[in-house]
């Protein structure tokens, strides 16, 4: 019989996990279910565990479940803790309950998959939020020359920074405290959801520099649109979606996929 997993968020219709699990169980040969389940606002707790309750072996967490799911676990990883969230549930053995977060380290693996170094290098973070918190550990581990989180209420950057600062340099602020320039500017703010661009001066990128937008779409954000117009790289958020998929897998399976062509079927999707 095939295993169940699931992504349980609110929304979660338009989810692209199922696409991409069962992709990597078509590539694996691994026989297992993969379903997007919809958990009420005020029962996620509840909806987790009828999914175990039917035999669910495990589920990813998204918005705006994350940090619900780390108030659940019984044991989390290092960087689920360090995060404050979790995005991958194991259902073990006698009904414990494991927590990992692999989105930093999805972040991380797309960094590298397009030859993008951070040790040495100067790097802007945008915004404070949850997205920030799992991915500042992994970023610091890198040991870039300096980094620096920016966010509309700096105070929020300022407490992410101090939270941090045990793992590497890292400074927060507000818009009005950026200056220099940048050999790579991350935005995981969620401006872009809105069709915003946060208020960013010119010559923010070093010749060179890559622009990261978390987030993606069919077209380019307004984020990766402005640092074109400023000669920078750009890479959006589709490989970080699904390197962070693909560490959740193997950590369900043990089987690590292969990430490459499960880019290209989303890319395509995309475009369709
Ligand atoms: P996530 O979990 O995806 O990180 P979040 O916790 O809601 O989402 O955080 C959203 C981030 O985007 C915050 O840093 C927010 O800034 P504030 O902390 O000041 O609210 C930032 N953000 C949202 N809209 C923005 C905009 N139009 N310009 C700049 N930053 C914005």
């Amino acid at each position: 019989m095939s295993e169940r997993y699931c992504v349980l968020g609110n929304p979660v219709a338009h989810s692209k996990s199922p696409l991409i699990h069962q992709a990597f169980a078509a590539q694996t040969g691994q026989l297992l279910e993969y379903t997007a389940e919809l958990a009420p606002l005020d029962g996620f707790e509840a909806a987790w565990r009828a999914f175990c309750e039917s035999g669910g072996r495990g589920a990813n967490v998204t918005v705006p479940f994350k940090q619900e799911a780390f108030a659940l676990c019984d044991t989390l990883s290092e960087r689920a803790r360090r995060a404050g969230a979790v995005n991958t549930l194991i259902n073990g053995q006698n009904g414990r309950i494991y927590g990992d977060n692999t989105d930093g380290i999805g972040l991380l693996r797309d960094l590298t998959a397009h030859d993008v170094a951070l040790a040495g290098k100067r790097v802007l973070v945008l915004g404070a939020g949850g997205a920030v918190r799992g991915a500042l550990a992994p970023l610091l581990a890198e040991r870039p020359d300096e980094l620096l989180i920016i966010n509309r209420t700096g105070a929020k950057a300022e407490a992410l920074a101090r939270d941090f600062a045990d793992v590497g340099a890292v400074r927060g602020g507000s818009y009005d405290a950026l200056e220099g320039t940048f050999d790579l500017v991350i935005n995981a703010t969620s401006a872009s959801l809105s069709g915003e661009l946060p208020p960013l001066p010119e010559g923010l990128f070093t010749p060179g520099g890559v622009a990261y937008d978390m987030m993606y779409g069919v077209e380019p954000t307004v984020f990766l649109q402005w640092a074109k117009t400023q000669k920078a790289a750009t890479v959006d958020g589709l490989g970080m979606l699904v390197e962070q998929a693909a560490e959740a897998f193997f950590l369900w399976r043990n089987v690590r996929p292969e990430t490459v062509p499960v880019r290209a079927l989303l890319r395509e999707t995309l475009t369709r």
